[in-house]
């Protein structure tokens, strides 16, 4: 069993509690499916399906796959009795799966790719992602070599940290802590629950470095189109002070509407936070 599925399949309580309560990327995606208009979805690395719910306002059917089953089983939980939209999940490798059915949006969303080891699983990601994107499909990528900060190796307290601002609600985050380790290759993230003083909790999700330029060297090489949208997510990033690449890719020569989609962010923007509040305490 790989890292990655032994991290996830133990984090399910976790994430369910945490990090499905994330939303920050929520209004680009909804900007994003609002213009695209799909009609069918497959999210590589789903989760427990936490962006499924914006997917359901546009789509007929949705694919999720994941490594993880328990992940996988806790998604199917929530779907369940959900009648108007086709949803499915499924246990399976990105490297490796085959639904033999093609998409109109392949999503990865929160650096999935980021849990592939190696240059050659990262790129086999993105050649499977192809061949299931229909001909007129979009993949959308959210990717940032780094998971959301640089290194710390002091526990962070995570409600009053970067965390914090993706969430409608921090007060989730009470008691709640973070550190994060880099060395060379390895991205290591730890949460804990340290309320008054006792770890009740601990968790870590192993990732590894994969730089935006090598990730932007593999679109060209499978003769994939690419626009980034967003350097980061609150902020629009059109200042260029974000480290993501929040942006499109598709079969060559299709246009991709990234003004059409920066318009909308831009009109949501004026509600959003400022880039310095945003990086205050990263990079
Ligand atoms: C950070 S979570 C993101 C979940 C979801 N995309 C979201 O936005 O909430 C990363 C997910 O990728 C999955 N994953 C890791 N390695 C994978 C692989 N090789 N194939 C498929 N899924 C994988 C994990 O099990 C986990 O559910």
């Amino acid at each position: 069993m790989s890292v990655s599925q032994l991290e996830y399949d133990k984090s399910t309580h976790f994430y369910a509690e945490i990090m499905n309560s994330f939303k920050m990327d929520f209004s680009f995606y909804e900007d994003l499916i609002e213009t695209l208009k799909p009609k069918s979805i497959l999210e590589i690395g789903c989760g427990m399906g936490r962006l499924f719910p914006i997917f359901m306002k546009q789509a007929e059917e949705i694919t999720g796959i994941d490594l993880s089953d328990e992940m996988i089983s806790k998604a199917r939980n929530y779907y369940a009795s959900q009648k108007n939209v086709k949803v499915n999940f499924f246990q399976a490798d990105m490297c490796s799966f085959q639904l033999n059915k093609k998409y109109d949006l392949v999503v990865f969303a929160l650096s999935v790719l980021k849990h592939l080891k190696t240059d050659v699983e990262r790129f086999r990601a993105l050649e499977n992602a192809k061949a299931h994107l229909s001909d007129d499909g979009f993949i959308v990528l959210d990717h940032t070599p780094f998971l959301y900060t640089s290194k710390s190796t002091n526990w962070i307290d995570a409600k009053n940290s970067l965390v914090a601002t993706w969430l409608s609600d921090p007060s989730i985050l009470d008691g709640y802590q973070w550190k994060k380790v880099v060395e060379g290759n390895l991205d290591i993230l730890q949460w804990r629950y340290n309320d008054s003083g006792e770890t009740e909790f601990e968790t870590k999700f192993t990732t590894y470095r994969y730089d935006i330029d090598t990730l932007l060297k593999h679109f060209n090489q499978l003769n994939l189109n690419h626009e980034c949208i967003l350097t980061e997510w609150g902020c629009n990033g059109l200042t260029n002070k974000g480290k993501r690449f929040i942006g499109l890719v598709s079969h060559p020569n299709k246009y991709i509407p990234v003004q059409e989609i920066r318009a909308k962010v831009l009109k949501r923007n004026e509600r959003l936070c400022s880039d310095n509040e945003l990086y205050k305490d990263i990079f």
